[in-house]
């Protein structure tokens, strides 16, 4: 029986709860120093001074670095990042290298100490003066200098600009909107932290909380001006990351202050720090226009996104699902980007969709009801199973199915298409639904499996588990391969020094590692069946590999398992230690958030992993449905129940695969209900600075979820047929939310989050 899919619980899950997983900041290491950043007090300007006399006075205080005494580090420009994994998610002006400020919060300084208190102490002691300018701190204000970007990730950003508008005038149907989300910050459990640790002046390790060994490594030795390869990245476990772990500045701090002491140094983020350091979704204000002929038939979608960044080129897609969802003859998605003083905004989970399917869907359900159309209804009347931009059609594409099964599961017939139908008590109660999607991806990876003379069988790959599961579903692939239990199977990962694999991020890490690790199985099992097949003592001697099947670590005759090589057998009588092989999935075309160097050669992969990326376009596809009770006498919102239904392609563990929904579900309540980080507009500080005043849901605002999955193999995007999963369940949610408050209260809002001063 196969062992993927079964949902068994993480292999690394007692580890977790005994304590005895390690975190980065636990890592502590012979005679190492603590290192705490001074950040700026000014959203723009330049360091007038800093005098350091006092602080250097403090006990235990080893250094006091700034820009006057920082080493020199290079600027990352775009070709370094293409070659580190394109989707490089931090800042690319390293840090401490001239007296500028750019926003509030920015390191501008680092001292080192005996302890960590004393770190602290010294740093409050640093006198810094500066030469203030006005920073740009309000969105709407800035938006007469913003730019419109050419592209995003590699693909054009402007997309038929100008010309819905013609389409829209004509339209039977209209409905032309502004829907407006605010900052979010992605606050994992796990704060940041970066141990460093030098070997002479040439080699570096770095235990790291990062979503990405490799890249952190490729970039650190990029920036430190060291060679590729001599940046050892260690993160076994993370504590969560949602876009937020890439490499911000801190490590490189920390790798600067341990050069400068010669000790190995730690440097842990507090929670305030990860307002301003470690990036954060930025606000958008979207406008959505849809019209439709008489019937209902969308005629033209446009999407425009305003938006900021200030460091680097990322701005918020949100257009990204206008240009995947639904049958338009035309749609147009566009972008304006302003600069705004404040930390540097980075990819945060479903980057572009979770902001912009609360837009979309909840004109969608603004239109529907224009047209007194089931809000179901119509979006199958509009369905497409075509990528409406590239014309492909989708590798597979259960939309529909997801509709039908989760209106079934929630009771969505129960619902009137009329509002503040419905009463419990003193609550109205409303239902709404919205469609979720996220992009399939597969990046490069390689995979090595090395079986040993005692059967026990290991996986390594540079890969991370970030909470999702990476280690758990690894081990069932193997055992699934191979035939062997999965507590034979050690699995390494967390490590730069392994193999290549993506980033973990896009919801890309089980498509691409797994088509590798498979593959690599298939090798072992071949080099396996030629020895026995060669070997005269065998019971397998002179047979076909046609005819020879595996499981329980053993190879046998296909409809005579009596006539069976158990495969330590073979391993003992080639005298052969170990068997080792490595296989790399490819990549989908213009995804790259691997470091190439690090894959294993040959790089040869079979043709069947690759058999339709240029004719198929990859997403995955779901339907949320939340019944709202609302308090209008308070203008609280409760999410009473909610049901989430996917297509993700196969589901490699039922147990880890809902986890998964679960937590995007609850992420998208905390997005429609409580998140925001305000910024106080004289001075570009967020206000919002601590986990007690950036709200996030916790369980009594966690109703029951219920999540179903298609679970149909994708058959193109590779041999097992596992799209992503990370990201999706996200997506659509603060729609479906909203839009059960407009079918409770016949209130439309549209400003996330749905706070009660939105509501009375
Ligand atoms: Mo995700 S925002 O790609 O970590």
């Amino acid at each position: 029986m196969s062992e993927i899919g079964k949902p068994i619980s993480r292999i690394d899950g007692r580890l977790k709860v005994t304590g005895k997983a390690t975190y980065a900041a636990e890592f502590n290491q012979q005679g190492m120093a603590y290192a705490f950043p001074v950040r700026a007090t000014i959203a723009k300007g330049q360091i007038a001074s800093i005098d350091d006399a006092a602080a250097k006075k403090e006990p235990g205080v080893l250094a006091v670095i700034s820009h006057k005494n920082a080493l020199k580090l290079k600027p990352l420009d775009q070709e370094a990042q293409m070659k580190a994994g394109a989707a490089f998610l931090g800042e690319t002006l390293p840090p401490l290298q001239d007296n500028k400020v750019h926003y509030l919060g920015q390191f501008i300084a680092v001292v080192v100490a005996e302890s960590y208190e004393q770190a602290r102490n010294a740093a409050y002691r640093l006198k810094v003066r500066y030469n203030a300018e006005k920073g740009a701190n309000d969105l709407k204000s800035e938006l007469p200098k913003a730019k419109k970007p050419k592209m995003f990730m590699g693909e054009e950003a402007q997309v038929n600009e100008g010309k819905a508008a013609g389409p829209l005038a004509a339209s039977a149907h209209r409905v032309n909107q502004t829907y407006t989300t605010p900052v979010e910050h992605h606050h994992p459990m796990e704060p940041h932290a970066t141990v460093a640790v030098w070997d002479g002046t040439e080699k570096l390790t770095l235990y790291d909380a990062t979503q990405g060994v490799g890249m952190t490594s490729a970039i650190a030795a990029y920036f430190l001006g060291l060679q590729p390869g001599n940046v050892q990245v260690i993160a076994p476990y993370v504590g969560g990351g949602f876009g937020s772990k890439g490499l911000w500045l801190h490590t490189l701090l920390v790798a600067m202050a341990a050069k400068v002491v010669k000790r190995p140094v730690k440097l842990a983020l507090t929670r305030q720090m990860m307002q301003t350091n470690v990036g954060h979704r930025a606000a958008t204000i979207q406008k959505v226009a849809l019209g439709t002929d008489a019937a209902g038939k969308l005629s033209a979608l446009r999407h425009h996104t305003d938006s900021y960044t200030n460091l680097t080129e990322f701005f918020e897609p949100s257009g990204k699902q206008s240009l995947v969802l639904y049958k338009a003859p035309l749609r147009e998605v566009t972008y304006n980007v302003a600069k705004l003083n404040r930390g540097t905004p980075t990819f945060m989970r479903a980057p572009g969709e979770a902001p912009g399917t609360f837009a979309l869907e909840s004109a969608l359900d603004e239109i529907a009801y224009e047209l007194k159309m089931d809000p179901i209804a119509f979006r199958i009347a509009n369905h497409t199973t075509n990528d409406p931009m590239k014309g492909h059609e989708f590798s597979s594409e259960y939309l529909v199915d997801c509709y039908k099964i989760g209106a079934e599961n929630f009771g969505w017939s129960a619902r009137s298409m009329e509002p503040r139908q419905k009463r419990v008590g003193k609550y109205l109660v409303g239902y709404g639904m919205a469609t979720a999607t996220y992009p399939g991806g597969r990046s490069a990876a390689s995979v090595k499996v090395t079986m040993t003379a005692n059967g026990e069988v290991t996986v390594g790959t540079a890969s991370i588990d970030i909470g999702t599961g990476t280690y758990t579903v690894l081990a069932q692939t193997v055992a699934d391969a191979l035939g062997i239990p999965v507590d034979r199977i050690e699995v390494k990962i967390g490590d730069s020094s392994l193999p290549a694999a993506p980033l973990a991020g896009g919801s890309q890490t089980t498509a691409s590692i797994h088509p590798a690790a498979m593959e690599s199985c298939v090798m072992l099992r071949k080099e396996l069946t030629t020895l026995a097949i060669a070997d005269s003592s065998s019971k397998l001697h002179g047979r076909k590999p046609e005819e020879i099947g595996f499981a329980n670590g053993k190879l046998f005759i296909t409809g005579d398992e009596k006539k069976a090589d158990a495969y330590v057998d073979i391993l003992r009588r080639a005298k052969r230690t170990e068997l080792e092989a490595c296989a790399t999935t490819q990549p989908v075309s213009g995804a790259g958030m691997t470091v190439p160097s690090a894959l294993c050669t040959p790089r040869e992969t079979p043709a069947e992993q690759n058999s339709d990326i240029k004719q198929h376009s990859f997403h995955s596809f779901g339907a949320q449905f939340a019944e709202v009770w609302v308090d209008e006498d308070f203008g609280t919102v409760r999410v009473k129940r909610f049901t989430s239904v996917h297509d993700v392609g196969r589901i490699m563990n039922e147990k880890t695969a809902r986890s998964q929904i679960i937590g995007g579900v609850i992420f998208g309540i905390g997005a429609a209900l409580m998140e925001a980080t305000e910024y106080d507009q004289r001075w570009g500080n967020p206000v919002t600075r601590t986990l007690a005043d950036y709200h996030v849901p916790v369980n009594l605002d966690v109703p029951p979820i219920d999540v179903h999955f298609i679970g149909k193999p994708d058959p193109h995007i590779s041999p097992i047929g596992a799209r992503g999963i990370g990201e999706i369940g996200i997506t659509g949610v603060s729609a479906a939310i909203a839009n059960a408050v407009f079918n409770a209260t016949g209130k439309r809002l549209r400003d996330l989050p749905l706070t009660p001063d939105k509501l009375i």
